[in-house]
């Protein structure tokens, strides 16, 4: 195939390019982001397009915005193959693997209605992260599935 029968999304200026999303979790990468278009960010996605390493993969491409380390951390959760790509005047400058961290801060929210970080109280969820999901660091409440469900939206 031609380079030109293959591009299916514009590639960008300026931004980020989360590659190598598990196939159908392009939506989460969203939630976890804070994207939901409202913002006018300006955001390009690829959802189940052909990979040599994964089958399918999504691609979720994101004009003018940097990560945080905290968003790459939750990232890692849902789309354990992503590469982070840094694009500067449309050149990939920083390519990085995301990592399974050790905790994670912020961006989950707990399930327990009695936790701490639930009530008006200004404290960061922290969550450990386990084989087997990830756990509060206040309340221990362990989330084992569909982590996605719990992204915190203000
Ligand atoms: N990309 C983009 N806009 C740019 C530059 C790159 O959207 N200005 C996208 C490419 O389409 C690709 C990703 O960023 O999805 C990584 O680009 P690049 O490193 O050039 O591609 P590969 O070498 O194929 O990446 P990898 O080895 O990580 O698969
Ligand atoms: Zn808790």
């Amino acid at each position: 195939m031609s380079e030109d029968q293959q591009l299916r999304v514009s590639k960008i200026t300026e931004g980020t390019v989360i590659d190598h999303v598990t196939g159908g979790q392009a939506l989460n990468v969203l939630a976890i982001l804070g994207i939901d278009g409202s913002g006018g960010e300006e955001v390009s996605i690829g959802m189940n397009v052909p990979s040599e390493r994964l089958g399918r993969k999504d691609v979720v491409k994101v004009e003018g915005r940097e990560l945080s380390q905290d968003e790459v951390d939750v990232l890692s959760l849902i789309a354990p193959a992503a590469t982070i790509n840094i694009v500067r005047d449309y050149d990939v400058v920083e390519k990085h693997r995301v990592e399974r961290p050790g905790e994670v801060v912020g961006v989950l929210q707990c399930p327990n209605r009695n936790c701490i970080t639930t009530k008006d109280e200004p404290v960061d969820s922290r969550f450990a992260v386990l084989d087997e999901g990830v756990r509060c660091a206040y309340c221990d409440t362990i989330i084992r599935e569909s982590i996605a469900d719990h992204i915190h939206v203000d």
